[in-house]
């Protein structure tokens, strides 16, 4: 970019009731590009009021039947011509959700991809939202029939913007839920891009709105409201344990996404390069903010000094650079927030053990919030850089002796969304698959996600799973019908 050169920044308003508005205040708050640091982006403030008008949109849309009326051929259809929008416009979106996010244009690409192929996985899966007749010992007819539970919240995070809203509302829109999907304030801009399709879809008006705004001011009034029937959430621990205690006065469901710290265990006996690519992906992967990044790296005694060794040494030659450069495969954090809080644990790993390589900011960049892939290694497992999540390029090396220490240490974590084994001895393997508790376990890779599959923690990482058919039911009640066939009195009196 010459010197000098000011982005334009653009103003949007936000998408309620089939209108684009304004907040109620008046008040915007910038969006920025993280690697020049500058706005690229002005973005209604929405509080407390602007969420009212909101869920009452969605109540509205759902008690009227807009959505849940329709026949799931209908929302099938209109889930599908959204995902065509979504790859005729995959450039743009990819192009967009990296400057704002800094996350690579090859890893945003794909990214387009996967939201694009989870509305036609939810598309297709609208007709197949199946009752049951139970067998009751009666001369009845009893089912069990799905409805959807009715106006869902939505709050989603910033490290991959537009494939969270499509986690949460393709399953939503499927099942006949009315949304409201707020944003990270970070990152609101692809869902507001692909929001403006959704009248030419067919999307009644009220079906989902995109409410743009902070957490506190408008994330906190949405889990209150007593309107919504659920509430659906990806980020932090510390805001789900929130969310939970908010939502319980109005007894809604809620499915958390919470992250956590997840254990890649390497056994002696794993294909070497195979294992050290593997670690690095597995941490390094969208600059290490992921919420299954592989952050606790476990290796065996016997190979340990060689692979902290070499895993520094590739580690050094991983490309950091603009977001939007193809040979690009790190670019900056997401924020100055989320900067300053991996560079406080950089300064904590530095304290509790040793560091092979990184450790600060990249300095060949004048601007950004770039952080050099980090290694540290000799971590106690009860290190605060071993128990907390940094959601950065960060990774923990702890040493192990054996099968049942390695899954000791893995185990020993108040998280539980993902962990991988890499190993050449099936045996071995599918042990460590039954003993790891958590919610996903690769074996001989690390973070391959697919549509198709179910996504969620045990533990602190969170309740509830979303993808495939589970994620689907999250979004449905299940009522109990009962049929007499009896044409006589019941004869009790
Ligand atoms: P956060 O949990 O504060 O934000 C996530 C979403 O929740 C955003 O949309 C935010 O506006 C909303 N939110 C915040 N406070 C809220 C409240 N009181 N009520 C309702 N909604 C609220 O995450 P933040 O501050 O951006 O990142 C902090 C840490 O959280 C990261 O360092 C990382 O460890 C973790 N995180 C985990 C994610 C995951 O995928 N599991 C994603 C993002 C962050
Ligand atoms: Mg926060």
């Amino acid at each position: 970019m010459p010197a000098g050169f000011k982005t334009e920044v653009k103003a949007y308003q936000m998408y309620i009731d089939g209108e684009w508005l304004e907040s109620r205040s008046g008040k915007t708050f910038p969006v920025y590009d993280p690697s020049t640091e500058e706005v690229i982006a002005q973005v209604p403030d929405a509080n407390a009021e602007d969420v009212d008008r909101a869920v009452a949109a969605a109540r509205a849309a759902f008690d009227r039947g807009a959505w849940s009326g329709t026949t799931a051929q209908e929302r099938g259809r209109i889930l599908f011509r959204l995902a065509t929008k979504i790859r005729e416009n995959a450039a743009m979106l990819a192009e967009l959700e990296c400057r704002n996010s800094g996350k690579p244009i090859v890893e945003a690409e794909f990214d387009m991809g996967d939201v694009a192929t989870c509305f036609e996985y939810y598309g297709g899966l609208a007709t197949k939202v199946l009752g049951y007749i139970n067998p009751v010992p009666d001369n009845a007819m009893s089912m069990s029939l799905k409805e959807p539970v009715g106006v869902a919240g939505q709050i989603i995070p910033w490290n991959y913007p537009l494939l969270m809203a499509a986690w949460k509302l393709a399953p939503a829109l499927a099942a006949g839920c009315t949304c409201v999907l707020k944003p990270a304030e970070q990152t609101p801009l692809t869902i507001l891009e692909v929001a403006k399709w959704f009248e030419e879809i067919g999307l009644p008006k009220g079906v989902v709105n995109v409410v743009t705004g902070f957490g506190e001011t408008a994330g906190a009034p949405m889990v209150k409201h007593p309107e919504v029937n659920k509430i659906a959430f990806t980020g932090s621990a510390t805001v789900g344990k929130v969310i939970v205690k908010q939502a319980a006065d109005t007894v809604k469901r809620v499915t958390l996404e919470l992250g956590g710290k997840s254990p890649n265990i390497f056994f002696a006996d794993a294909d070497f390069e195979a294992a050290i690519d593997g670690a690095l992906f597995g941490v390094f992967i969208n600059q290490g903010e992921v919420c299954s990044a592989g952050s606790r790296v476990l290796v065996e005694k016997s190979i340990y000094p060689k692979f902290v060794e070499a895993m520094a040494e590739k580690a050094k030659r991983v490309t950091l650079g603009p977001p939007l450069d193809r040979d690009t495969k790190m670019g900056p954090l997401v924020s100055k927030e989320q900067y300053e809080r991996v560079c406080s644990y950089l300064d904590i790993g530095k304290k509790e053990a040793k560091l092979a390589t990184g450790g600060g900011r990249a300095e060949k960049f004048a601007r950004g919030f770039y952080v050099e892939p980090t290694i540290f290694y000799d971590v106690d497992n009860q290190a605060r850089i071993a128990r907390e999540e940094i959601f950065g390029p960060v990774a923990s090396v702890i040493p192990f002796e054996n099968e049942s220490d390695a899954v000791q240490i893995a185990n020993d974590s108040p998280y539980g969304l993902a962990a991988a084994v890499w190993t050449r001895d099936i045996f071995k393997a599918f042990r460590a698959v039954k003993a790891l508790r958590a919610g996903i376990v690769w074996v001989n890779h690390m973070q391959p996600t697919y549509v198709e599959a179910p996504w969620g923690g045990y533990k602190q990482s969170g309740f509830g799973r979303e993808l495939g058919p589970w994620g689907i039911e999250e979004y449905l009640e299940t009522k109990q019908v009962h049929i007499n066939l009896n044409e006589q009195p019941i004869g009790w009196y």
